[in-house]
């Protein structure tokens, strides 16, 4: 599609009749208004001269230090003077990148993998060498795989970008066994690790994983409240080992002067005189809900063929859809039918994914999503009809059986 054909695809997805199951919209709805306009209103009457200026490029001293305290519930130990604060991680993503990496560098990201962290490195130029996961995150010894055929090519890649909490898309987090294990590859073939964690306290058990940073000093790590506060805001950070941390300030000077003091000052007020962990639980149960919902109507409606992932927390569901069925080419009929997702390709940097689709739950009702699965399997149903009418029969599966119809593994890197 062409870029004028996604804008117009997009212009019809966003109508109020089409479902939309493809952005990651955070749920605002339980966000407590009256006491943050109350906030705003005070932060401006009280702090307005601050809040209204110019401020540090690094971010202000308290939210920082208030940073580490968030991040100590991941196990991780920092100090506040390496934290830089952005405009959503977003930002540190395109710092972290444009820092690192010359046009032509290799950087190793999973396959799939979020697709703003694409954007930043296919704007700077990077090559992407994706990774496959499985049901437990990143394969390590795929991971393996691919540095010892680099390094055989005289290649250091510049960095590994990992999301290993309730992946975007992919929807999987990484076990606290395989965590060990890529730190140690990672170390051992001089990659610095790039660990983007924006959904890590979104997890449906309340069970908080360990970061890979409070296992290895020098992980870049990448946090954001946008998921379990107000995406709205942009405030992000990055935390970095001191030699990159000031570059990374010297990039943020460039790209903004300095992040917006009042976002700053109100999201550090939320967390100084609100309960924001009984806020974070409850965001967590309402996407439970959600995901519960469809899950469900995934069992219900799909047809044959179709498997997808559960996820334990985060926003996604990575769907694999029968052979044959190619996602991107079936997502304007299934506006049509007023259902949106994000098709599979748009998560590799390599052409994968013409069978996968990402469902985000996180945005609308139950009941929404249930409609939305219901319509998604009605287009899914008719693009396999056409294709047994017109006897473009599914390719044969290389002696593999069919895959079962339901929750399984979430294969994201089948081509
Ligand atoms: C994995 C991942 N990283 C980074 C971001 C960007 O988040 P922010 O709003 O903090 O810029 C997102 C947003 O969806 C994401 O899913």
């Amino acid at each position: 599609m062409t870029a004028s054909e996604i804008r117009a695809l997009f212009a019809v997805a966003s109508r109020p009749e089409v479902v939309s199951l493809a952005g990651g919209m955070p749920n605002l709805a339980a966000l407590p208004m009256d006491a943050l306009a109350v906030e705003v209103a005070d932060l401006v009457g009280r702090e307005g001269q601050v809040a209204l200026q110019y401020g540090s490029a690094q971010g202000i001293p308290a939210l920082r230090e208030q940073i580490c305290e968030v991040m100590a519930l991941e196990g991780i130990r920092a100090d506040p003077d390496d934290v830089v604060v952005t405009v959503g991680s977003q930002m540190a993503l395109d710092m972290v990148t444009r820092i690192l990496c010359d046009p032509g560098d290799v950087v190793l990201a999973e396959g799939p993998s979020y697709v703003g962290a694409l954007g930043s490195f296919a704007a700077y130029q990077a090559r992407v060498v994706h990774v496959a996961m499985d049901e437990h995150g990143l394969v390590p010894s795929l991971l393996h795989d691919a540095l010892r055929t680099l390094a055989a090519q005289g290649i250091t890649p510049k960095f590994l970008y990992t999301v290993p909490n309730f992946h975007n898309p992919a929807g999987v987090t990484l076990t606290v066994e395989r965590r060990a294990e890529v730190l140690e590859l990672c170390a051992r073939y001089g990659v610095r690790v790039v660990e983007d964690n924006p959904y890590g306290l979104l997890g449906f058990s309340g069970a908080v994983n360990p970061a890979l940073r409070s296992m290895d000093r020098d992980v870049i790590y990448l946090g954001s409240f946008s998921k379990t506060f107000a995406s709205g805001l942009r405030v992000g950070w990055a935390l970095a080992p001191p030699a990159v941390r000031d570059r990374l300030v010297l990039a943020a000077e460039s790209a903004v002067l300095c992040p917006p003091n009042f976002n700053q000052m109100l999201v550090s007020r939320y967390l100084a005189g609100h309960d924001w962990r009984s806020q974070v639980k409850s965001f967590t149960e309402a996407y439970r809900e959600r995901r519960d919902a469809m899950l469900e109507a995934l069992e219900t409606h799909l047809p044959d063929g179709c498997t997808w992932n559960v996820p334990e927390g985060g926003f996604y569901v990575w769907l694999t859809v029968p052979e044959g069925v190619d996602t991107k080419a079936m997502l304007p009929r299934a506006v049509t039918a007023r259902v949106a997702y994000a098709s599979g390709t748009g998560f590799y940097a390599d052409g994968l994914g013409s069978r996968q689709l990402r469902l985000s739950y996180c945005y609308p009702t139950p009941e929404r999503i249930t409609e939305g699965v219901r319509r998604l399997a009605g287009v899914l149903e008719a693009e396999l009809d056409v294709m047994r009418t017109f006897g473009t029969s599914p390719r044969p599966s290389l002696g593999r059986a069919e895959p079962r119809n339901g929750p399984q593994s979430p294969s994201p890197h089948t081509p």
